[in-house]
């Protein structure tokens, strides 16, 4: 697969002939789809949500940073310049996703290495050993989960002692502001609605609740505005 011209029109992402499961989980191979995580990335990482992070992480090195469903791996290029790390790891279902990431990987690191493994979440355990991670990753991925609670378990436990576990993530309360949000980028009203449920399934809370039930410690949450929200626990 080759780079995506990023300067071509936006795709319509969202044409309600692509949603294979209209409240559900997206078709995460789709061309299209794909060069719609990309192009939105900016927007969804924006200076606010890069404010906030260093906010609850600081800025010291890690070396190791893994993303749980990287998707095409821009998280994992901006966090290994930003975090200068030496090791990559990018774990998502999708192969097509994965190809992408390395193509950016490549473009954009330096001097790091890098593991991209093709890894369904709710089917089989977490391929990294425990206490090897110094900062974990998980953005716009937990609603996804069958079991959230089961990711955020098996995420934390490949962390250091001292290493933190990030989750991002759409969140729920305000569904006039999501419907509002989503319509500016394309996509319908009734699209909206309908998948309000899906992507918004859990509040800042209960994102904090899931961390803390894994024994992450200093669990801090951060609503980066009114439908995003960043959740950050620490392995002692
Ligand atoms: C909305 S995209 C987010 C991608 C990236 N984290 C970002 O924010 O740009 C969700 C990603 O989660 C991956 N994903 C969804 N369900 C998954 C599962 N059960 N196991 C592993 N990856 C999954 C998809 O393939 C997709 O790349």
């Amino acid at each position: 697969m080759s780079s995506y011209d990023l300067s071509s029109e936006l795709i319509s992402y969202w044409d309600e002939n692509k949603m294979a499961h209209p409240l559900g989980k997206a078709d995460w191979t789709d061309r299209d789809r794909i060069k719609y995580i990309v192009e939105t990335y900016s927007r969804r990482y924006d200076m606010l949500f890069w404010k906030n992070l260093v906010e609850l992480v600081g800025t010291q090195k890690r070396d190791v940073i893994v993303d749980f469903g990287c998707g095409p791996g821009l998280f994992l290029v901006d966090a290994s310049n930003k975090f200068a790390a030496t090791r990559l790891i990018g774990l998502d279902e999708s192969r097509e996703m994965l190809d992408q990431a390395k193509i950016f990987i490549d473009e954009r690191t330096s001097a790091v290495s890098y593991e991209l493994t093709v890894t369904d979440f709710n089917e089989v355990e977490i391929p990294i050993p425990h206490s090897s991670v110094d900062l974990a990753f998980c953005g716009f991925m937990l609603h996804e989960m069958a079991s959230p609670q089961n990711l955020v378990e098996q995420a934390s436990r490949t962390l250091r002692s001292g290493g933190k576990y990030i989750v991002y993530d759409w969140i729920s309360g305000n569904e006039e502001m999501f419907v509002r949000k989503m319509t500016e980028q394309g996509m319908s009203h009734e699209q909206a609605r309908l998948r309000y449920p899906h992507m918004c399934k859990h509040s800042l809370d209960d994102i904090i609740g899931l961390m803390e039930a894994a024994s992450l410690k200093d669990v801090k949450g951060i609503a980066v505005n009114d439908i995003r929200g960043l959740v950050v626990g620490l392995m002692k």
